[in-house]
C-alpha cells in the first residue's frame, strides 16, 4: 500500500488512506487536513484575496462547502465571522435546519454569526418567488448576491467570501465557454475588487474539489446539513458538471488545469475588454442607492411588489 507522502521520511511513514488523483498525492488523514489548509492558504495568497488583518465575512449556508471554508479559515488564523440568510424555505425543515447547522458551527468556532431574514427585512421569502418563475435557482442566486453585498457593507466587512469550489467554477466555466458567454467569462475570477458599490468578493475554495471538501468535512466531523435545497430544479447544473467529472476520471487533474489555465491565459485578455462585453451598463438604484443593471434594482422591485400585495 502507498505510504503518506507528507509523513516525515525519518519516521515510519503511515499508510496512505487518501489518494488525491489530481495532485498524485497519497496522504494519511492528519496530513490530508494539513494539505487542505496549506492549499487554501496558497490560494488566498496567490490571488491576494485578503489578509489576516482584514474584516472577513463568510456567507454560511449550513451546507458542507461554507462550513468547511469557515473552519479552515479559522484554523489558519483568519478572523472570519459568518452571515446566514434565512430564505424562508419550508420554515420548519430546510431553512431552520440550515440555520441550526450554521449556529452549531459558530459555537464550535467561537465566532460571531449574523442572522438575516429575507421575509423580515424585505417582506418575501424564496418560496414566494418560486411562484413567479420556473428557474428559481438563478433568481434566488441573484437575490442572495445583492442581499449579501448590501449586508457585508452595512455590517462593515472588507471582504465577503463564499463556499463556491472547483467543481462549481470549472463546470460553469465549461457551460459559459460552450456558449461563448463573454460577459460572464470576463467577470469570472476568484477575487473581485471592491468597486462601484460592490464589496470585495472571494472564492477561496476555487482550487479544491467537491470530494476534497466532503472528506475534510467528514474527518473534522463538521455539523453540516447534508440535504440540498428542496426547491432546486432537477437540471440545476445539467450535464456540464457531469462532463467535467467524466473528463476528470479519464485524465485526473484536467478540471484543475482547465480552470487555472483559463485564469492565467484567457481571463486577462477578456478582462481588459470587459466593459465592451456588457449588454447593459451599471446604474445606481434610485431607491436604495445600490449598484444595479436596472433602476429600481431587483430587490427594490420585488420588495415593492410584495408590499403592494399584502
Ligand atoms: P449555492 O448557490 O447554494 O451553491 O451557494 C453558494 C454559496 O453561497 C455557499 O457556499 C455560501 O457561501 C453562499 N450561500 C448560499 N446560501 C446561503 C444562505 N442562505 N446564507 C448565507 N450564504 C449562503
Ligand atoms: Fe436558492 Fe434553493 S437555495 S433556490
Ligand atoms: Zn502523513
Ligand atoms: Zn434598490
Amino acid at each position: 500500500m502507498a505510504r503518506c507522502r507528507l509523513c516525515r521520511p525519518g519516521e515510519r511513514r503511515k499508510p496512505a488512506e487518501i489518494y488525491l488523483p489530481a495532485h498524485r498525492l497519497p496522504l494519511c488523514r492528519e496530513h490530508f487536513l494539513y494539505w487542505f489548509e496549506r492549499h487554501l492558504e496558497r490560494t488566498i495568497r496567490s490571488f491576494r484575496m485578503f489578509t489576516r488583518e482584514e474584516r472577513i465575512l463568510v456567507a454560511v449556508s449550513g451546507g458542507k462547502d461554507s462550513l468547511v471554508l469557515w473552519q479552515a479559515l479559522t484554523s489558519l488564523g483568519y478572523p472570519a465571522d459568518g452571515v446566514f440568510i434565512d430564505l424562508g424555505i419550508e420554515e420548519n425543515t430546510f431553512s431552520l435546519l440550515s440555520q441550526r447547522a450554521a449556529e452549531a458551527m459558530a459555537r464550535r468556532l467561537g465566532r460571531p454569526l449574523h442572522l438575516l431574514s429575507l421575509r423580515k427585512e424585505l417582506g418575501f421569502g424564496i418560496p414566494e418567488l418560486r411562484r413567479k418563475t420556473r428557474k428559481i435557482c438563478s433568481l434566488c442566486g441573484a437575490v442572495k448576491r445583492q442581499y449579501l453585498n448590501r449586508a457585508a457593507k452595512r455590517l462593515g466587512y472588507e471582504v465577503l467570501v463564499t463556499g463556491h469550489h472547483l467543481d462549481d467554477e470549472a463546470s460553469s466555466l465549461l457551460g459559459n465557454l460552450l456558449q461563448w458567454n463573454l460577459k460572464y467569462l470576463a467577470h469570472k475570477y476568484p477575487v473581485l475588487p471592491a468597486e462601484r458599490g460592490f464589496v470585495r468578493k472571494a472564492k477561496p475554495l476555487c482550487r479544491h474539489s467537491g470530494k476534497e471538501i466532503q472528506l475534510y468535512a467528514e474527518i473534522r466531523k463538521l455539523p453540516f446539513l447534508p440535504e440540498g435545497c428542496p426547491l432546486a430544479e432537477e437540471a440545476r447544473r445539467p450535464f456540464y458538471a457531469q462532463m467535467m467529472e467524466e473528463l476528470e476520471e479519464k485524465t485526473p487533474g484536467t478540471k484543475l488545469r482547465f480552470y487555472l489555465d483559463y485564469l492565467r491565459k484567457a481571463y486577462p485578455l477578456l478582462a481588459a475588454h470587459k466593459e465592451e462585453f456588457m449588454d447593459r451598463e451599471l446604474l445606481t438604484c434610485e431607491n436604495c442607492g445600490e449598484p444595479a443593471v436596472s433602476s429600481p434594482c431587483l430587490l427594490c422591485r420585488l420588495q415593492e411588489e410584495f408590499r403592494a400585495r399584502s
